[in-house]
């Protein structure tokens, strides 16, 4: 049913629409929330980073209908630092965001990764997966192509990248309540990993890639 999209590299015609399908794909998380400006910007950080995966899946009339974003474990406190200003600009236009508890943990937990006391979510899963590990950060798919196999596919492009590009292991971090993306991963192979007592909303998976 998927043979219908290809997946390629994300290009620069692309960033404005990847963001607007970013944001409907992830209408709650922090990211999507704080603006469309925001949503270009980070779009644009794993495109234009030789280091990052940035893959776009579009339908047969060249329009994007997902996409999925990665980078080395180790680029965590990068993307942080080099979106703080965009980020800033986003919680000005959207104070409303500060009334948010999670919203403020999350917040609380990048400017501790910024200024170098812990924090961010890279630590986690222990360091026993093989390196270089690539996390996939994030995947969408727009609302009216969802479940119809397209998220598996561009995992699977995912992992494939991230073979090509020497990494011996993928990783990535969902939320438990969300069953669609739980799913779409282990169907793909990927194995549940031991969660940190502190963070307990949160569901880390990883999958080795050699053999
Ligand atoms: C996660 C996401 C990328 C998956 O994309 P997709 O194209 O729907 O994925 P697939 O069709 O390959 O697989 C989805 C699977 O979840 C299942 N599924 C869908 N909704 C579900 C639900 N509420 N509960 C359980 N399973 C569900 C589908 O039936 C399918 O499984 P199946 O093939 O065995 O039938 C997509 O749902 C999405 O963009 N979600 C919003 C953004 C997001 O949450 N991203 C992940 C953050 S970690």
């Amino acid at each position: 049913m998927t043979d219908n999209f290809s997946i390629s590299s994300i290009t620069p015609q692309q960033f404005d629409s990847l963001a607007v399908l970013h944001r409907q794909a992830f209408s709650n998380s922090m990211n999507a929330r704080l603006g469309l400006g925001y949503a270009k910007k980070l779009i644009k950080w794993f495109a234009e980073n030789p280091a990052c995966i940035a893959l776009a899946a579009v339908d047969s009339h060249g329009r994007p209908q997902g996409y999925a974003l990665g980078m080395p474990t180790t680029l965590s406190k990068n993307l942080s630092r080099d979106l703080a200003p965009v980020a800033a600009v986003g919680i000005i236009s959207h104070p409303q965001l500060l009334f948010d508890r999670e919203f403020r943990a999350v917040l609380r937990s990048r400017l501790r990764l910024l200024c170098g006391l812990g924090g961010g979510q890279a630590k986690y899963p222990p360091p026993s997966l093989p390196e270089p590990t690539i996390s996939l950060t994030g995947i969408g798919v727009s609302p009216s192509s969802q479940g119809q196999g397209l998220g598996s596919r561009l995992v699977e492009a995912f992992e494939s990248r991230a073979r090509t590009m020497g990494a011996r292991s993928v990783r990535l971090s969902v939320r438990i309540d969300n069953a669609a993306a739980i799913r779409c991963y282990e169907k793909c192979g990927w194995s549940l990993c031991p969660t940190p007592a502190e963070l307990p909303t949160v569901r880390y998976y990883s999958k080795l890639l050699f053999a």
